[in-house]
């Protein structure tokens, strides 16, 4: 069964009716335009497959961008005001929900795709859950920050997020977001536990790449 995971209360301090509204331009501006090119990535992997299913939609910035390259998408997401955003900007169905309990039949969709969702939730869940959505030949594509390797990297890591911290004295909406993430990136194994769930449950072709001096990471694999 189920428990309930930390990744969730997390999730729920760190994603407020605050902070709906401006999250469009913090995930594009504190990402200094790297969001965007990760996501179009993500966009690049599922390009030749038609029903998507979008895990953690948040305010559509990855539906829109997938509707406009001709996919069809659902998204899902466990919170409310960002989903409320969502419907501002792209006419997708949306509905609130837990990544780790899908409530879509089975063999519906052609490509799962997630931006920023493995950090807070048991993977495993979402993986089983994954398996039993995908049609056949079906992918899953897993985004999300990771903890740099190298001595240099990690500093300048460490440095951008204390400049983060400060931002949070001017953006209060932000404040909690901007002291906990990185600590929470840093102690996140979602990289090892999302490849460990994709085998056991028999994906096959898992590949992992990293992103922009290893401060993302990309997963996809393949429902056999
Ligand atoms: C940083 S936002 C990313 C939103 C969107 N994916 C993007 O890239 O712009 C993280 C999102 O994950 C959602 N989330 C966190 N845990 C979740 C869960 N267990 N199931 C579904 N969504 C979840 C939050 O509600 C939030 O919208």
């Amino acid at each position: 069964m189920m428990q309930h995971h930390e990744g969730h209360t997390t999730a729920q301090k760190f994603f407020t009716s605050e902070n709906a509204a401006s999250y469009d331009s913090v995930a594009r501006y504190a990402t200094f335009g790297q969001d965007s090119a990760w996501k179009r990535k993500i966009v690049e992997a599922v390009c030749d497959r038609g029903s998507i299913l979008e895990l953690a939609c948040g305010t559509g910035i990855l539906s829109k961008m997938l509707v406009q390259s001709g996919r069809s998408v659902v998204g899902l997401d466990l919170t409310f005001d960002y989903l409320l955003a969502s419907r501002n900007k792209i006419d997708v169905r949306v509905s609130q929900g837990t990544a780790e309990a899908l409530p879509y039949r089975e063999g519906q969709f052609d490509a799962i795709v997630s931006s920023y969702l493995a950090k807070y939730v048991d993977v495993e869940f979402v993986v089983k859950e994954c398996l039993r959505v995908l049609r056949p030949g079906g992918i899953v594509v897993f985004h999300d920050f990771t903890y740099p390797e190298g001595g240099g990297m990690r500093k300048l890591w460490k440095f951008y997020f204390s400049i983060l911290r400060l931002c949070g004295f001017f953006a209060p909406s932000w404040k909690t977001v901007f002291n906990h993430l990185d600590s929470y990136i840093e102690n996140s194994r979602w990289v090892l536990k999302t490849e460990q769930a994709l085998h056991q449950y028999r994906f096959s072709n898992v590949s992992v790449q990293y992103l922009t001096a290893g401060t993302a990471a990309i997963i996809i694999a393949e429902k056999p």
